[in-house]
């Protein structure tokens, strides 16, 4: 089965291609390399010991889009190329919805056109807003707080639409929770652009001495140390967690949503202590005031996706907070 990884040089669809090409699968990288550079796919190539198939391309543009369906006999889509900063979609609405609706739609009509049925779709934990209830579970409601959230939960939308409209599509919308780590060669990891939003990113950072210390956002929280608390998934459980969707999409038809987490939430000040511990590295860190749009808690139920997928996070927060420094230490 030949599958186009849309975003695939990227922090996470870097690891879906290692994935799919360890079960086996034919990978496509489409990537504009607007968030990633090109030494990722000699750092890919190097993992699963092949050349997979690359195409320099922004899937805004329609007649390129058309064009690499047309010559490439393409069986399944993973498609996560995105713009994903929040601030940043704040500052920059426009970009945000052009880029992230406009490729989505360039895809689903590609697919349509060419009889690509099975997609998988690059969904984010933002898409619950401020929590109520936890866990998150599928069925709960959803709303966003900003313009990069946005374009996820339209993009859900959309694709539940097209998917209704045309019965034979299949779709899987993965909500990611918090994905952290990186590839056990210490090869391919997330390296983002700047100074990071991110608390893993930032915390390497601090680790290496190019930044001072950590700011925490907030320790008076009602969590069990006042700082906050996420779902931190190894981006390498997450990668596995989509060869799943797709041998799911292969033998489905419809629409399905899975949350990818692990169901345990870990506070700020866990990741800091579990960090420094396993790498024997001190974490400067001061407390400073909450972030704007941040919750105190947010964690999965991720047992629908046991149930109907048979996947499950397997790797612990110290693999997470090991690998994650084993990759920035050597980039
Ligand atoms: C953020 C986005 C989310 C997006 C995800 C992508 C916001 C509000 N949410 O999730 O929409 O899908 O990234 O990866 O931006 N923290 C610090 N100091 C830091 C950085 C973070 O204390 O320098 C804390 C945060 O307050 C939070 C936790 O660490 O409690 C995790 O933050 P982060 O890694 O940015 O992820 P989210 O905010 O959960």
């Amino acid at each position: 089965m030949k599958i186009l990884l849309t975003g695939g040089a990227g922090y996470i669809g870097s690891h879906i291609a290692v994935e799919l090409c360890n079960q086996g699968y034919e990978v496509i990288i489409g990537d504009n390399f607007s968030n990633s550079k090109p030494e990722v796919l000699n750092k890919i190539n190097t993992i699963v010991g092949k050349e997979i198939e690359f195409h320099e391309i922004d899937f805004t543009n329609k007649e390129a889009t058309f064009e690499l369906f047309e010559k490439s006999n393409i069986d399944a889509v993973i498609h996560l190329a995105g713009l994903k900063a929040v601030g940043e979609s704040c500052i920059m609405p426009i970009e945000y919805y052009r880029n992230n609706i406009v490729s989505t739609l360039n895809i689903a009509e590609a697919m349509k056109k060419y009889d690509v049925r099975n997609l998988v779709f690059s969904s984010s934990a933002t898409v619950y807003g401020v929590p109520k209830e936890l866990p998150l579970k599928e069925g709960m409601p959803t709303s966003c707080t900003n313009p990069y959230g946005w374009t996820k939960l339209m993009n859900e939308q959309i694709l539940t639409d097209i998917s209704k409209a045309n019965p034979s599509f299949s779709v899987v919308l993965l909500r990611y929770f918090n994905p952290i780590g990186a590839h056990e060669s210490g090869l391919i990891g997330e390296d983002p652009n700047g100074i990071p939003n991110n608390l893993m990113p930032y915390i390497t950072r601090v680790a290496k001495g190019v930044l001072p210390e950590l700011n925490i956002f907030g320790n008076d929280y009602p969590t069990k140390d006042g700082t906050g608390v996420r779902d931190y998934i190894h981006v390498v459980d997450l990668a596995k967690g989509h060869v799943d969707a797709i041998k799911f999409v292969e033998t489905h038809a419809g629409i399905e949503i899975f949350n990818l987490g692990t169901g345990v939430g870990y506070s700020v000040l866990d990741i800091v202590k579990t960090f420094s511990k396993v790498n024997n590295i001190e974490i400067p860190y001061q407390i400073v005031g909450r972030r704007d749009g941040d919750v105190a808690e947010c964690y999965a139920d991720p047992s629908k996706a046991k149930e109907e997928l048979g996947w499950i996070a397997t790797k612990s927060l110290e693999d997470m907070c090991r690998d994650s420094w084993n990759f920035a230490k050597n980039n």
